[in-house]
């Protein structure tokens, strides 16, 4: 029995996680897979009427889970940097979710804004660093709110985090090896026997210390996978090419805070927020991963019933994926293709007029 932790949060998030809930509960009983489920109310309504962000009791109850489902937090009524720090980052930190994991794929029959692309050349893995970085919160104000102030926020990066982050994504790739193989390489690089990519997205022209060591560290970690290359791109540089040719990249490892912004673009790449799904992932199971649409929680579109919840029902799959259950995994990815290759159901952000819950029924009608 896999206790599983679920956290429906702002906006359309608990519209979405309804959706992901009702393919789990189809997949779990197509595949015989045994699970029980905890809700946790945690979000911007709890907090403006308890005052309390993220309670320990919370996180001892979380901490029991196998793994978590997360919808969206972000609240129009609090701060900013309340919810998504004090639930979001805490969580991800706490329970050593240091790899974020984003898939960067386009379903036959979704329209990508990239002229002349397709499927065939919208596949990237992003692997993005998720415990350190500017997002740690180092940092802090002097003369705050006078006309000298001061502000400062620190990256922070280490070998042991940067490592097991890149050997990560080395891993990923070689795990990739049978689809779309070769993805990115010259004929040159083919005919030396190389497979696959991994390309370091730094900047490492400005950020001359920490992104040194990223860099060290790729070429040192590297060495171990002589079957893969290794390719090197500016952050800069990499917004461009992932748009201009999207199909050179294969993995990409990266930071914090340049993955946060890469893969929104990523996201519109494979058609929309609507469709980008993500894992928080604590590889070695010594607490619970955490799996979430890349999306907020779209207070612009909330409480309408047509966000799209594609992404979290894919965030499901990888959820699947991390328990290595993966006839469930491909189960729900087959089910979301079938119906994106199908003028069936769509939501209004990719073109239709369909509900969440009629695009959710959908998919699990596809499961069969
Ligand atoms: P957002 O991702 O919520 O929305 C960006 C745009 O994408 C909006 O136009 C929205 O309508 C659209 N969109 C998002 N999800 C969609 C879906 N499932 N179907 C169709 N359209 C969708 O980002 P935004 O507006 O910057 O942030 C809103 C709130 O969410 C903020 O409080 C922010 O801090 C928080 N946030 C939380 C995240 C999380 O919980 N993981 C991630 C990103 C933002
Ligand atoms: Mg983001």
């Amino acid at each position: 029995m896999v206790k599983i932790g679920v956290i429906p949060g702002d906006g359309v998030g608990p519209e979405v996680t309804a959706q992901g809930l009702a393919v789990l509960e189809a997949v779990g009983k197509l595949d015989g897979f045994r699970y029980e489920l905890e809700s946790f109310d945690l979000g911007g309504e709890r907090y403006l009427a308890t005052g309390e962000v993220l309670p320990e009791a919370a996180i001892g109850k979380l901490r029991g889970c196998r793994v978590i489902l997360l919808g969206a937090v972000g609240h129009p009524g609090v701060p900013p940097g309340v919810l998504e720090k004090g639930i979001l980052l805490k969580l991800r930190f706490d329970f050593q979710q240091y790899i974020n994991l984003r898939p960067v794929h386009l379903y036959p029959g979704v329209q990508t804004p990239i002229r002349d692309k397709g499927p065939d050349d919208i596949d990237m893995l992003v692997v993005r660093e998720n415990n350190e970085d500017l997002y740690v919160g180092a940092g802090g104000f002097t003369r705050k709110g006078t006309p000298e102030e001061v502000a400062i926020q620190t990256s922070v990066n280490t070998r042991p985090g940067v490592e097991r982050c890149v050997r990560f994504a080395f891993e990923q790739a070689r795990k990739r090896a049978e689809a779309g193989a070769f993805r990115g390489l010259s004929k040159a690089a083919r005919d030396a026997g190389l497979t696959r990519q991994v390309t370091l997205v730094a900047k490492t022209n400005v950020l001359t210390f920490a992104h040194d060591l990223w860099m060290r560290t790729f070429e040192e970690v590297g060495r171990d996978y002589p079957d893969i290359q290794r390719d090197y791109q500016h952050v800069d540089a990499c917004c461009m090419r992932m748009v201009v040719s999207p199909e050179k990249y294969d993995v990409i490892v990266t930071t914090n805070m340049f993955g946060d912004i890469i893969t929104d673009l990523g996201a519109v790449l494979q058609g929309g927020m609507g469709l980008a799904a993500s894992g928080n992932l604590n590889p070695e199971g010594t607490a619970p991963s955490m799996f979430e649409p890349v999306h907020g929680s779209a207070p612009d579109i909330a409480g309408k019933g047509i966000a799209n919840p594609l992404a979290s029902i894919l965030s499901v799959a990888m959820m699947f994926d991390h328990l290595k259950v993966p006839a469930a995994a491909d189960r729900i990815r087959r089910a979301v293709a079938r119906v994106l290759e199908q003028p069936g159901p769509r939501t209004p952000d990719l073109g239709g007029k369909a509900s969440t819950a009629e695009v959710g029924r959908a998919v699990v009608e596809a499961l069969h």
